[in-house]
């Protein structure tokens, strides 16, 4: 697990080629397995792999989200907010635990933040999103993560970039 979070970086290039069914069943597993706050699961991931679909993500926001764009998979992550009051926390555990499964089998993604951005002056990016899949409203968007195999290289953080002055003992 520290070697994946040592390589781990945010990938917005991919590779012209579907995900293979075997890694599809593992990210899967990945979401299902995820702890959740009182274990109320209150969540939907849409896998979406329908090229004009993705292309419409890819306008949620009018930036950050474009890469999608050429993302074989975008996962959709979704929580049930009369079924937790902590959806959020739920929802992000999901992602980023998608990304890490995605990343230790070869795979690289990115995280778009959906939830509080605005799609337009008039919308936000989460009822563009709502509108777009047939989400309904209860049914609230966190985030969308593109996930392909990656196009482009990335190093991973020196370890001396590390900032422990975040990391403080005992008092603040
Ligand atoms: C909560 C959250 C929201 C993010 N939203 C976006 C986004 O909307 N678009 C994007 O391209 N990257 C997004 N990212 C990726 C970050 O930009 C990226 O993780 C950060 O710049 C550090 O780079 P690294 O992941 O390669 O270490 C998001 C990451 C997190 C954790």
């Amino acid at each position: 697990m520290i070697n994946i979070l040592r390589t781990r970086r945010s990938i917005r290039k991919y590779k012209d080629r579907a995900i293979e069914g075997e890694h599809l069943e593992a990210l899967k597993e990945a979401l299902l397995r995820c702890p959740s706050s009182r274990g109320t699961n209150p969540w939907t991931f849409i896998f979406v792999d329908d090229p004009e679909t993705i292309s419409a993500l890819a306008r949620s926001k009018e930036h950050g989200s474009q890469f999608l764009k050429g993302a074989p998979l975008a996962v959709v992550i979704c929580g049930d907010e009369t079924r937790s009051d902590v959806w959020v926390e739920d929802c992000s555990i999901t992602s980023i635990v998608l990304q890490l499964a995605a990343h230790s089998l070869g795979l690289g993604s990115c995280w778009v933040q959906i939830r509080l951005r605005p799609h337009s002056k008039d919308a936000t990016a989460e009822a563009y999103v709502q509108g777009l899949l047939g989400i309904p409203l209860y049914m609230r968007v966190e985030s969308i993560v593109g996930i392909g195999y990656p196009a482009e290289t990335k190093a991973p953080i020196p370890r001396d970039h590390l900032d422990y002055t975040k990391i403080h003992f005992n008092r603040f």
